[in-house]
């Protein structure tokens, strides 16, 4: 879906991708724009494919802003207006359709810690997606890693944040495991390892801005809508079993390229502050992978059975969202093109 060239918005310089994304950030920056829920079903309704929609995308990674307050100009009064949650339902509803429809189903194991766990290996053992991990260690130019940096930021300068609001959601073995979990992502008690922070240590040693947000023009619908579906897992307690199953799938497929990455970083001649992101990873999403598929994906299972096939979902969802985001930048580099979004039609 191509965007017409628009200008910046009053919300950090984001500029709208159509009319739902421009009402909503008109909104949120406190103008009025009191027809929402009918840009949002013009938007729906004129969309052939959501996840790629760079309007509804956009809409949504501002919506889920204004919830973690991820940006300074957004109004904490705003959080609930009703307006605003009822137009994140609708799209909501259509993203998690979309994703539902298009999402490999993996088949159900027992409901059992080790079936889960085995289960949620062997899925993502087998999942086919592209390697950009390989290529990066590779293959890629210096120009292509600083792509790869700002495409990465979207999230991972808030890592670990969408999986955080599954906590209160939990109880027993799988909260203990989450928190386990979490406590290393937010540095284990060191601000400065926090994994966020050592990720904004490294942009900057790569030359990059570091600001939240900093990016988000640049970067297509599929990128926005990997982290758009943590937030959407993460915020809805009807779907905490998808986002558990999300986070086990995140960690069983992160150590190993975060080797790459790191070779790739060597390779290219980056320092250590920029490569420490990736080496830390290397070892800790080794423990997390195993903490991840059983103790809290498993122990989710074995507690509340119910939750099984969202465990599952989140965790396919994970593999197949992220492998799109990764194709989209391994196949335009292997075409000699950027992956980030054409500068003219900003
Ligand atoms: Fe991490
Ligand atoms: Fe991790």
């Amino acid at each position: 879906m191509s965007a017409p060239a628009l200008t910046p918005s009053a919300l950090h310089g984001i500029a709208a991708r159509g009319p739902l994304s421009d009402g909503i950030i008109r909104r949120l920056t406190g103008e009025d724009a009191d027809d929402l829920g009918a840009r949002a079903e013009s938007a729906l309704a004129t969309s052939d494919d959501v996840v790629r929609d760079d309007d509804i995308q956009l809409a949504l990674f501002v919506l889920y802003a204004s919830s973690y307050g991820s940006l300074s100009e957004l109004d904490p009064a705003l959080e609930w207006d009703p307006a605003l949650i009822a137009t994140r339902g609708l799209l909501e509803h259509a993203f998690e359709r979309a994703l539902r429809a298009t999402v490999p189903t993996p088949e159900l194991p027992e409901p059992t810690v080790d079936a889960v766990g085995r289960a949620l290996f062997a899925l993502a053992e087998a999942d086919t997606g592209p390697s950009l991990s390989r290529y990066v260690a590779k293959k890629a130019t210096d120009e292509q890693m600083h792509e790869f940096f700002m495409q990465r930021s979207i999230y991972t300068l808030r890592e670990a944040d969408p999986h955080s609001w599954a906590i209160p959601r939990l109880t027993g073995r799988p909260k203990a495991a989450l928190v386990e979990i979490q406590s290393d992502e937010y540095g284990g008690g060191r601000p400065d390892r926090v994994h966020a922070t050592i990720f904004a240590r490294a942009m900057r040693g790569a030359g990059l801005d570091d600001t939240y947000a900093a990016y988000v023009d640049d970067v297509p619908a599929i990128t926005l809508a990997s982290l758009n579906m943590m937030s959407m897992f993460g915020l809805n307690r009807r779907l905490v079993g998808a986002i558990v199953g999300h986070l086990a799938a995140f960690e069983m497929t992160s150590s190993i390229p975060n080797r790459f990455y790191a070779d790739g970083l060597r390779r290219l001649g980056f320092a250590e502050d920029v490569t420490d992101y990736f080496d830390e990873h290397v070892e800790a999403d080794a423990v997390h992978e195993q903490i991840a598929a059983r103790d809290l994906a498993g122990g989710l299972a074995e507690d509340r059975p119910d939750l099984l096939p969202d465990i599952m979902f989140g965790a396919a969802a994970c593999l197949t969202v992220d492998g799109w985001a990764a194709g989209h930048m391994l196949d335009s580099w292997t075409r000699g093109e950027s992956s980030l979004r054409e500068r003219d039609a900003r």
